[in-house]
């Protein structure tokens, strides 16, 4: 997700789930051509399985694209087709591709054969575009593309409306419709189907996979990261996972914070801003993200914010499910500790 998951929100979403494969943000394949390859594709190897998600249109440059993806040691390389923005639809690629099967397919060849079986090259893409509800035209676009040698499909399961919405309304209004992700699976068994949108428990996600081969999950994930230590036992079978508690991560995320500002100069308010939800639904939780979110602290060392954001909260295994910041003898206001 453009601007979230960036690689300091994948290393926090690693330490919470083993298993689970993570996603880049979408990156513009002329972007990794033309605009530094190293800054646009560089992440931390802790972060594997980690897969690239792609942007553009023409065969040529995403197939390089691709080809430096696997050179640095992505898992797997997938095409946007799903994103709505304007500045992706003026440069015609993300959603309206959609429009475009046979163009997508031609991209999605020239992909494979840059990076023939080294790591597979996937699609993401949305149901219908504008007010196409058929289900012939995701059907189409699906045959096409799998003709191709796409096998893998995760479809965000709500059209994309071109004209007059936002992207975030484009994440909202269009209706949710499960049910054409589950008869593309009926059409296509032998393609992996995975959905997406609006999915944000583990009875729903059990529900899914039931039926789907896989589910992928973007905004409850990252307002909500603690769901993610749950996983590995809930969906993959590994219930060997670390005793992870919310003081372990946010020291491990530290810990990261330190070794990144002493490598590359970034700021902990760059990192913090991804964690601000670990805490989501416990006591104190309100008044810790204000301290990692203050950025009157950005000179203070994050060890030390840390140690500010913990005078504000109980340990949080203490804690109840009430985000109760009300009538906490003893905390000091935020502003204090910023002085
Ligand atoms: C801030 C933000 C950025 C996003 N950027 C991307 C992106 O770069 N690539 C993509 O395929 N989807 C992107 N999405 C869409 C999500 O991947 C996902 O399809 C959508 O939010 C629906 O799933 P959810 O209900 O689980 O969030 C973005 C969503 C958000 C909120």
């Amino acid at each position: 997700m453009m601007d979230w998951t960036d690689r300091h929100c994948r290393y926090l979403h690693r330490l919470l789930s083993r298993h689970t494969l993570l996603y880049t943000e979408m990156v513009n394949a002329g972007g990794i051509l033309y605009g530094g390859t190293e800054r646009h594709l560089r992440y931390n190897a802790e972060e594997h399985p980690v897969a690239l998600q792609l942007g553009g249109n023409e065969p040529d440059k995403l197939a390089e694209a691709a080809r430096l993806g696997v050179q640095w040691g992505y898992d797997e390389v997938n095409l946007n087709c799903g994103c709505p923005s304007d500045r992706v639809q003026r440069g015609a690629f993300g959603a309206s591709l959609m429009k475009a099967p046979a163009q997508v397919a031609d991209c999605v060849k020239a992909m494979r054969d840059a990076v023939g079986d080294a790591v597979p090259v996937t699609v993401k893409h949305r149901i219908g575009i504008d007010q196409v509800e058929e289900y012939a035209f995701v059907r189409d676009f699906v045959g096409t593309v799998a003709e191709a040698g796409c096998r893998v499909f995760i479809v965000h399961a709500r059209n994309a409306w071109l004209q007059g919405l936002s992207p975030k309304e484009n994440r909202e209004i269009p209706p949710l419709r499960y049910e054409v992700v589950h008869r593309l699976k009926a059409e296509f068994p032998q393609l992996t189907i995975a959905i997406n949108g609006g999915i944000r428990t583990d009875a729903v996600v059990h529900e899914q996979l039931a039926q789907l081969d896989g589910v992928m999950i973007g905004r409850e994930a990252y307002h909500n990261p603690w769901w993610l230590t749950g996983w590995d036992a809930a969906f993959f079978g590994d219930t060997r996972g670390p005793d992870l508690t919310r003081e372990s991560v946010e020291e491990a995320m530290v810990a990261y914070m330190e070794r990144e500002a002493a490598a590359h100069g970034t700021g902990w308010y760059a990192i913090a801003r991804h964690m601000l939800g670990l805490r989501n639904g416990l006591p104190g939780a309100r008044r810790w993200r204000q301290v990692w979110s203050d950025h009157r602290l950005k000179d203070t060392p994050p060890r030390e914010v840390m140690a500010l954001a913990r005078a504000h909260a109980p340990a949080a295994d203490a804690g109840t499910d009430a985000d109760s910041d009300v009538g906490r003898a003893g905390t000091p206001p935020i502003a204090a500790t910023a002085a």
